[in-house]
């Protein structure tokens, strides 16, 4: 098993590049290249020479700006051609690395290469000898890449390829990529083949792996590659590449960093990095994908919403991979409610919507707000505070506000009606709400304040003018706290609306 650092190798403005159907030119090569070196990958495979002139030019530009200590390849076939162009391509790069692939899988040298095993052996040993001598002879840090193409499809003849890569090694290759260039089968026999390769070459061979995504396990079988002894894990940005993808890199990071391996990326640059590609690759990200997708920290379901709320801005969450700030991402899990939410979400939607709520009065609105989402699916966050004020701020009960005037200082005239008999009283008091509590209990309705507040909101509250809510509580039947809210233009009429739907909520519970 390894203990060495991962070494990531980015392969997006290659096989992420080759797959778009719009390939980038030097322009936006050069904005991605840069990202990579903010990211702090250890290496970036620049392109494919041969492909094109636009990518000859672009490989040779990024090679002169690349910074001294990331590892700049090109890609070549085993012909002399390509691996001439590769080396004149990015030979005043600090570290240029020629990258020969050739595959060695049965398959794939019968029907595609038309080569027998022995064919094709000596032309990679020849093609890497070749490559060595030629990036050497323009840069003394010239290194060679040789990838087995189709490794994942070498399980039959795994003893030859594992012999031709010593002899490989031989010739002056510096690492060996293993890649499973299309994903067909289970990851754990790919990965004992990685590690079977490891331990019969030697130990300052790197051992790569390039793992193409067509059934969705990439991620996992390149980690669990890293432990069988790969160092080099060849990902690209928002896991762009032929057909399904290459390999994530954001997933593999963070599954490594979760799993306490020392990193060099900076993991923070992830989620920019991410919505760059997306708009310069035009490759949208999907609302669920892993880390990054919109969807990606929301939560629907009432268990779920329950576990995240207790470890909100906790290292560790309930029901989240990450911090989503180890990736840069700003916004927090998102709680949604839907049929299968709860009255926990309905708390959080209100406080984060900068209203004051208990969890009995979650509780209470949650039938209506469910009612609603049996309809709509999610409810939007409107529609909820809409119940909420619906709900909670007109209690109907025997009691009936209709009228609070102040007369003088310190008294105040109210009128309401109780079970349809009419009132019109005067309370003197220490305030409106001394005051009308005094002039109810006058009338024999007496009851006990015991919290009072009043908390600016930020907007017009849904347009009456009021930018303030009144919270009133009193004791109940057993010593419950009832509380009654109101807003209105007019503080003072505010509270006593609060004091009346305390009351009938209190005959109501009591
Ligand atoms: O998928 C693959 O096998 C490749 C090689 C060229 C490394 O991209
Ligand atoms: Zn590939």
């Amino acid at each position: 098993m390894t203990n060495k650092k991962p070494f990531f190798y980015d392969i997006t403005l290659r096989d992420g590049n080759q797959a778009l159907k719009k390939p980038w030119g030097i322009k936006e090569k050069e904005i991605v290249f840069n990202k990579l070196v903010e990211l702090n990958v250890n290496g970036i495979e620049v392109g494919f020479p041969s492909a094109s002139e636009m990518d000859y030019d672009a490989c040779e530009r990024l090679a002169k700006i690349a910074p001294k200590n990331i590892v700049i390849s090109a890609l070549a076939r085993c012909v002399k051609a390509d691996i001439r162009k590769a080396v004149d391509a990015i030979k005043d790069a600090p570290i240029p690395r020629i990258h020969v692939f050739m595959a060695l899988s049965p398959f794939h040298m019968q029907y595609v290469l038309n080569k027998t095993p022995e064919e094709a052996k000596e032309i990679v040993i020849r093609a890497v000898k070749y490559a060595k001598e030629e990036i050497l002879k323009v840069n003394k840090n010239g290194q060679v890449q040789f990838s087995a193409e189709h490794f994942g499809d070498c399980e039959e003849n795994i003893d030859f390829v594992t012999d031709t890569l010593k002899e490989v090694v031989k010739a002056g290759a510096d690492v060996i990529n293993l890649p499973n260039t299309v994903e067909r089968y289970r990851i754990k026999p790919l990965v004992d083949m990685v590690n079977k390769v490891y331990e019969a070459l030697p130990k300052d061979v790197v051992i790569a792996v390039h793992h193409h995504n067509d059934l969705g396990m990439s991620t996992a079988s390149t980690v669990e590659s890293y432990f069988a002894g790969a160092t080099q894990l060849e990902c690209s940005l928002n896991g762009l590449g032929e057909r399904a993808g290459n390999t994530n890199m954001y997933e593999v990071a963070v599954a490594l960093y979760n799993s306490g391996v020392e990193l060099d990326l900076n993991l923070e640059k992830i989620y920019e990095t991410a919505l760059l590609i997306a708009q310069m690759s035009k490759v949208k990200i999907h609302e669920k994908a892993p880390l990054i997708g919109s969807d990606s920290l929301a939560h629907r379901s009432g268990i779920h919403q329950d576990g995240a709320i207790k470890t909100k801005g906790m290292k560790k969450g309930a029901y989240r991979a990450i911090d989503p700030k180890l990736i840069g991402r700003n916004d927090d899990e998102i709680i949604g409610f839907t049929s299968q939410s709860g009255k926990t979400a309905i708390y959080e939607i209100i406080n984060q919507a900068g209203y004051p709520i208990s969890v009995d009065e979650a509780i209470r609105i949650s039938p209506h707000v469910k009612k609603e989402a049996e309809i709509l699916g999610e409810v939007p966050v409107n529609k909820i505070v809409e119940i909420y004020f619906r709900e909670l701020f007109n209690i109907a009960g025997p009691f009936e506000f209709l009228s609070f005037n102040m007369i003088e200082a310190d008294t105040f005239e109210l009128r309401f009606n109780y079970n349809d008999e009419y009132y019109d009283i005067k309370g003197i008091g220490n305030g409106p709400v001394d005051a009308c509590l005094n002039a109810l209990r006058k009338v024999g309705f007496e009851r006990t304040l015991s919290g009072f507040e009043q908390k600016a909101v930020d907007a017009d509250i849904m347009g009456s003018g009021a930018s303030a809510i009144s919270t009133i509580h009193i004791l109940g039947k057993d010593g419950k706290d009832i509380i009654g809210r109101a807003f209105d233009k007019n503080t003072a009429r505010a509270n006593v609306k609060a004091i009346f739907n305390a009351m009938n909520l209190a005959e109501i519970e009591d």
